[in-house]
């Protein structure tokens, strides 16, 4: 009877683990599939000392068991008193020594990565025509949401950062609030987003996000920010530089105005003479950072997250729109009955805004 006992509670305790270890496998969110550079090296390091780390754990182990076993009281008498070894020279020096060791061995390259991966010095290199060599993205973190200035390129995104793949990134991190920290698990990082410093690195990406499941890879606000930190996510997507570069001049082209009546009817209920949400949230993807206090919805119906987290269909959009804080608690987006002066908003608008923010689009 214990022996069952015991045996359905081992049966648990692997069941629970197989749950939570089902997590690690993900190649969009796992820091264990490293799908870039920067990713790369970061997963050697652990590799590395995870393997010192387990080779101390053996010796030590075996040591253990060896004492325990071989060296009993009740094996070897109550007389017996073992050779003495305090003051050998020998062993002290090993056992100083091997310590030694094994910590150069995961210092040497665990001190070369920390400052390869911090050189940002050729972030300003200009080709011979004046641009920029290599692409910077200003990473803007604000309560509970992203967002992603191109200053070369002029133009802004919010939730989904979108990056060429095999060239380095480089990231100027900062907070319009509270502090934040900026990572993408499968990428790299991660990297403290503060409000009164900017902080610099740089990434790399060597696989387009297509090929993933999700079509995206999932970054993380890595920082106890408030209420909604845990739902602090955004999307990364990855594409090959022709894609990029297109992606870039449909992002300053001008959005083509609904043809649909519905939408047409949610677009003046987006404007000013109507609940006035462009006073927050522009529309056009040609823009600075850090201008308007909402996000940036010029890619809203390309998104794969409502809100950075609910599925990307209407109804959560509207349910969403209803009540922000239903979803993410502490967010600074007012409901839609206060914007409309405390009136409840009809079905119909809900409906109609709705199917405008889907027409916000620039990829084909
Ligand atoms: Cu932002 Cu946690």
């Amino acid at each position: 009877m214990i022996n069952g006992l015991k045996k359905w509670r081992l049966f648990t305790l692997m069941t629970a683990l197989i749950f939570f270890l089902a997590g690690c496998g993900r190649e969009e969110i796992s820091t264990l599939i490293p799908a870039g550079g920067v990713a790369q090296d970061q997963f050697n390091l652990l590799l590395l000392s995870s393997a010192v780390m387990l080779f101390v754990i053996i010796v030590v182990t075996i040591v253990y068991v060896l004492a325990i076993t071989k060296f009993r009281r009740s094996k070897l008498g109550e007389e017996m008193i073992p050779e003495q070894v305090e003051g050998s020279t020998k062993l002290e020096f090993l056992w100083t020594a091997i310590p030694i060791v094994l910590i150069i061995i995961i210092a040497i390259p665990t001190v070369y990565q920390t400052f390869d991966l911090a050189d940002t010095r050729t972030m300003d290199v200009e080709a011979e025509d004046g641009s920029m060599t290599n692409l910077t993205v200003n990473v803007i973190a604000k309560l509970y949401w992203w967002e992603f200035e191109y200053p070369e390129q002029g133009i802004v995104t919010a939730q989904e950062l979108v990056v060429p793949t095999d060239q380095r990134v480089y990231f100027n991190v900062v907070s319009a609030d509270v502090k934040h920290s900026f990572w993408i698990p499968s990428i790299g990082g991660k990297i403290d987003a503060n409000p009164e410093n900017t902080n610099t690195f740089y990434l790399t990406f060597n696989q387009e996000s297509s090929e993933l499941e999700d079509g995206v890879f999932y970054g993380k606000c890595a920082e106890l920010c408030g209420p909604s930190h845990a739902l602090m996510d955004f999307k990364v997507k990855t594409m090959n530089s022709n894609d990029f570069d297109q992606w870039v001049a449909s992002m300053k082209e001008e959005q083509t105005p609904p043809s649909d009546a519905l939408a047409q009817t949610g677009e003046e209920l987006f404007g000013a003479d109507g609940l006035g949400c462009i006073g927050c949230h522009a529309v056009s993807g040609v823009g600075a950072g850090n201008v308007m206090a909402g996000p940036n919805l010029a890619t809203f119906g390309d998104r794969n997250r409502v809100a950075g987290i609910l599925e990307h269909n209407e109804e959560n959009l509207k349910a969403w729109i209803k009540e922000p804080q239903d979803f993410k608690p502490g967010n600074q987006m007012p409901d839609v009955k206060s914007l409309n002066g405390g009136q409840d908003v009809s079905e119909q608008d809900l409906d109609a805004l709705a199917a405008y923010l889907m027409t916000l689009t620039v990829e084909q």
